[in-house]
């Protein structure tokens, strides 16, 4: 079973200026998938505040953190940044795989600084803020989501 952890990257939304929706659309992606959203936040698009998210959902047992948002090139744009400071490792492919397979519904992913990377126990992957492109990004690198939340949970592995 994976366990998931979601965090929700948006000054507007934590500060309640508008419904977050984001959040919701990966959680029910999640839930067709059969995996157990355990943690849920809002957040502003604060690193410190990201990172002491991301931590605290892997401390909590999320071998999975999907964050929302903040992955592009506005201002105030800072998930990738917050996330590279705590991770062991990226996982390269996942951004690439995301952006090239979302390039064919819209040029502007080309904007998305999507990633992942391995945080503590976790897999994390920053998914953008738009919950049709979230949702998209997931289905595309969800395949290797299994065997990548075993490698982060130091689990036994058939390869
Ligand atoms: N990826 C997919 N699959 N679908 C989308 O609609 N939107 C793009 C991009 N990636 C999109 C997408 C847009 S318009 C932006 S600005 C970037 O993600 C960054 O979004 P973010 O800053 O909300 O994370």
């Amino acid at each position: 079973m994976i366990t998931v952890g979601i965090i929700t990257v948006s000054d507007r939304a934590s500060a309640g200026e508008y419904e977050d929706h984001g959040g919701p659309a990966v959680r029910a992606a999640c839930q067709e998938r059969g995996w157990e959203v355990i943690a849920e936040a809002v957040v502003p698009d604060d690193i410190s505040r990201i990172q002491q998210s991301v931590r605290a959902f892997s401390a909590q047992g999320c071998g999975l953190v999907l964050t929302t948002g903040g992955t592009g090139i506005a201002d105030r744009d800072v998930t990738p940044e917050a996330i590279r400071a705590i991770m062991r490792v990226e996982i390269p492919g996942f951004g690439e795989t995301m952006r090239m397979r979302s390039l064919a519904i819209t040029p502007n992913a080309i904007l998305s600084r999507s990633l992942a990377a391995i945080v503590d126990q976790s897999l994390v992957i920053a998914l953008p803020g738009k919950p049709s492109g979230a949702v998209e990004c997931l289905s595309f690198v969800e395949g290797a989501i299994p065997h990548s939340v075993k490698l982060a949970r130091k689990e036994p592995t058939s390869c």
